[in-house]
């Protein structure tokens, strides 16, 4: 695997490549690697001749210093998976390589980024939309791969596509969850064995939620009964549960329609933050 820490010499590589017509996979990711991201890495596999993983924990993204701070760097180890999976290259730059002292720009996507995600972390998706364009005019890629654990972020990201007019397919993996349930997150590294029973709090409650939606219950009733479960689990703090069209990730409320509904829940466990969904999909 070839690995660059600066742009130029990665732009020089990939234009070789370019003019000998290889197609070009890329899959953006923070690093902590598992096997969620090895998904992505092997659907850009399949697809392209040159796949280039980027990992580049960004710090524009984060809107709270400690999870910055806290979030786990595993460089060798990913170095490890990435050469395993037959990743072609790997894109690891400083923080001087990718944002000036005077960095100011910023995004603003509606009411997509003023929901969820958008609603909780402020400025989050400002962050994700500002290096994810930066990778994509580095990069240049035919194809780019992302997970639909980050639902939302897909969906920021596939505006960023459509207004800045990228010339780039976008893929949306499905969510590769352990065998208990619980989705895989870099951030599960934080969480002791405990945590991790109690974390299935997230899945088990979009499950249920799942299944009674179908029943016929109502999305007030069923979020009413998983903000009383959750104090089953120890150490969990729901942030938000919602229903919400799966195009627009504006709330559903109690309308029936579920063609186009996806649950959507973010949680904290003790001091670590996760997020799930799952798509409805009635036909
Ligand atoms: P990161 O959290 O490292 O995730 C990188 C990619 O892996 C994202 O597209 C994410 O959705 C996907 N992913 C994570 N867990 C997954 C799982 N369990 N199953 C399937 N895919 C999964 O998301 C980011 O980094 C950043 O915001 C980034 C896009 C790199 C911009 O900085």
């Amino acid at each position: 695997m070839e690995i660059f820490e600066e742009i130029e010499p990665l732009r020089a590589f990939l234009k070789g490549k370019r003019e000998a017509l290889k197609s070009i996979g890329l899959v953006p990711t923070m690093g902590a690697l598992h096997d969620g991201h090895l998904a992505l890495i092997r659907a850009s596999k399949a697809e392209n001749e040159v796949t280039v993983s980027s990992i580049y924990i960004n710090p524009t993204q984060f809107n709270n210093q400690a999870d910055l701070d806290k979030y786990p760097r595993t460089r060798e180890a990913d170095i490890k998976l990435l050469e395993a999976e037959g990743c072609d290259v790997l894109f690891a730059p400083q923080n001087a390589e990718m944002y000036s002292e005077n960095q100011s720009l910023t995004f603003d996507f509606g009411t997509l980024d003023k929901v969820l995600e958008g609603k909780f972390r402020p400025g989050h998706f400002s962050g994700v939309a500002l290096v994810v364009s930066k990778l994509f005019n580095i990069v240049q890629p035919d194809m780019a791969y992302f997970g639909q654990k980050d639902y939302q972020q897909f969906q920021v990201i596939n505006r960023l596509k459509e207004e800045l007019k990228f010339s780039i397919q976008l893929r949306s993996v499905p969510i590769i969850r352990e065998k208990s349930g619980l989705a895989l997150s870099s951030r599960n590294q934080r969480l002791s064995e405990q945590d991790k029973g109690n974390a299935l709090f997230l899945y088990e409650t979009l499950i249920e939620a799942k299944a009674q939606l179908l029943n016929g219950a109502s999305f007030s009733k069923v979020r009413s009964e998983a903000e009383a479960r959750v104090k089953k689990y120890e150490g969990v703090k729901l942030e938000y549960f919602e229903l919400a069209n799966k195009n627009t990730l504006q709330e559903l409320g109690d309308t029936r329609n579920f063609k186009n509904g996806i649950l959507l829940i973010a949680a904290f466990v003790n001091e670590v933050r996760l997020i799930d969904n799952m798509l409805l999909e009635v036909e």
